[in-house]
């Protein structure tokens, strides 16, 4: 995402990725990497965008220590509850219900979402996490645009359940995440379309390499 010239990428996870074959890690930009945990299909890329871009890691203290470990030293640690000012808004970590393990074993600490409030909007990348009432601290405090929400099933909340995040978070905009790229996690397009605009609400499914605005 692109936030006045201020290229950030999340949860990196392109070469292993099947459907994502003809993304080149190359070509990709990155001016700050945000790591919500540990997994292997959240960190596969990043320490070779890392080193190709000098990007910094921002993620939890953990997280930010293997990478350290890895020889990436640009990193910003951080962890839940905490907010900090970086040049494009301001990043608050928030719980995730889930689990964070490095692919290499080590302890990865805990699993975060992220509100990211900047001068033009404000939005809320949720990680891999179950539902929980603890989205309604979000909603409560933060007036979001739009929301990037898991809705796989499986190994975090499926569709239903991410509807009713959306509730909980105040947020009608949806941009789905966390789905069809292994065969656990398969959801149908139709239905979880129609789920969300039954009540109103705006869901989009990226596909991957196609870009899209999350503003309109
Ligand atoms: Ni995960």
């Amino acid at each position: 995402m692109e936030i006045d010239g201020i290229n950030l990428l999340f949860d990196p996870f392109i070469t292993p990725n099947p459907l994502a074959k003809e993304i080149k890690i190359d070509n990709i930009k990155a001016d700050y990497i945000l790591i919500t945990h540990g997994h292997e299909d959240h960190v596969a890329d990043a320490v070779t965008i890392a080193q190709q871009t000098g990007a910094k890691i921002i993620s939890n203290f953990e997280i930010v220590n293997w990478f350290q470990t890895k020889g990436i030293d640009n990193g910003h640690p951080m962890n839940l509850g905490g907010s900090w000012n970086f040049e494009f808004g301001t990043v608050k970590c928030v719980n995730a219900v889930h689990s964070s393990v490095m692919p290499d074993g080590v302890y990865g600490g805990n699993p975060m979402g992220f509100v990211i409030e900047t001068n033009s909007f404000c939005f809320y990348h949720a990680g891999d996490t179950a539902l929980t009432y603890d989205m309604k601290i979000i909603g409560e405090n933060h007036e979001l645009d739009f929301a990037f929400l898991p809705l796989g099933d499986n190994f975090t909340m499926g569709p239903s359940d991410a509807l009713l995040a959306s509730d909980y978070i105040g947020c009608d905009n949806i941009i789905g995440m966390h789905y069809d790229t292994f065969d656990y996690i398969k959801i149908n397009h139709q239905i979880t379309l129609e789920s969300f605009k039954k009540q109103g609400k705006t869901l989009t499914l990226p596909v991957v390499g196609n870009g899209f605005n999350p503003l309109i």
